[in-house]
């Protein structure tokens, strides 16, 4: 049974072919789930800022008959006024699940421990597990079986492409990351990730070239420089220019369908061209988080209704 949701790994092939599969039904029958988590109260709290997924937990916690509460940062920092343990200690008094955006992976591990309910990571240092479910949710229903294609993500190795190369190891999923020399995704997840292709049948690499996404069906961008990192995207511009989403780019791989997790940086990362033009599944990819959360939500808080009603 899934207790927590705190790196993604806590899902093998069968259990993620699952929560898209429900993510899907819910998408298409939301009426049927529209009381599935009444009288369940879920604590979301944000230790940075968001758009997508502040909104999107919350307008989807209240789809399912639940009840969402915002914690931001007006008490101080997490850990200043009361240690973490506190925090779970007292929230899984009152609430039934608690979501959380943090700066370090260590604090949803703290939270993990301590907390009697469960605990979902929506963004930390080193995964974005949300992000990617709501990837390959708008990837089944753009191409299908997802196990037949290759996905080159281009920029900074960062939480996000470990989430969605963990994740496209697990579907079986051939995956690359090109990312220019230092900005490389972690070695450790990196290595988990391969040992979990090789299971399933798929590839993961990592080049600093960008020829090395030719053929890929699929290419995805997120910003150059991640939250808490207060470099100027100025400042890094030449690094990444070669790794940006253009229509050379979409040419010269052969791409079809174009990804970003959002906030995007227009003519950085990738030109507006490219964000609004018909390869890009953008914004259905971003609609996609609240349909992909709320699977795992329900999943993870409501698990006899999966069991009676799938
Ligand atoms: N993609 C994403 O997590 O967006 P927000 O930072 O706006 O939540
Ligand atoms: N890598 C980005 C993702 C934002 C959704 C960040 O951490 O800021």
């Amino acid at each position: 049974m899934l207790e927590n949701f705190l790196t993604g790994l806590e899902l093998d092939q069968q259990g993620a072919l699952n929560l898209l599969n429900l993510a899907r039904d819910l998408k298409a029958k939301p009426e049927k789930y529209s009381q599935v988590l009444a009288g369940k109260s879920v604590v979301t709290l944000f230790e940075k800022q968001s758009l997508r997924t502040r909104l999107s937990f919350d307008i989807g916690i209240n789809r399912l008959g639940g009840h969402a509460v915002y914690l931001d940062q007006q008490n101080g920092a997490m850990g200043a006024r009361e240690s973490v343990k506190d925090f779970a200690l007292n929230i899984s008094t009152w609430a039934d699940g608690i979501v959380a955006r943090v700066n370090q992976h260590s604090t949803l591990t703290t939270l993990g421990e301590y907390s009697s309910v469960p605990v979902v990571n929506s963004l930390c240092d080193l995964y974005h597990p949300c992000q990617a479910l709501a990837d390959f949710l708008t990837l089944q229903e753009v191409h299908g079986d997802v196990s037949e294609l290759k996905v080159a993500y281009l920029g900074e190795g960062n939480n996000v492409t470990h989430s969605l190369m963990l994740l496209a190891a697990t579907l079986g999923t051939d995956f690359v990351a090109v990312t220019p020399k230092g900005s490389s995704p972690d070695s450790q997840i990196l290595k988990k990730a391969e040992q979990i292709a090789a299971m399933n049948g798929a590839s993961v690499m990592v080049s600093d070239r960008v020829e090395a996404a030719v053929g890929a069906n699929v290419v995805y961008a997120d910003t150059w420089v991640s939250m808490g990192d207060d470099t100027p995207l100025e400042q890094v511009k030449e690094k990444y220019m070669p790794y940006q989403l253009n229509q050379a780019l979409l040419d010269q791989t052969g791409a079809t369908t174009v990804l970003h997790c959002q906030p995007a940086h227009r003519e950085f990362e990738i030109t507006s061209e490219v964000m609004d033009g018909p390869a890009s599944k953008i914004i259905q990819q971003a609609e996609n988080r609240m349909h992909a959360q709320n699977a795992l939500l329900v999943t993870l808080l409501n698990p006899n209704f999966v069991k009676e009603h799938l």
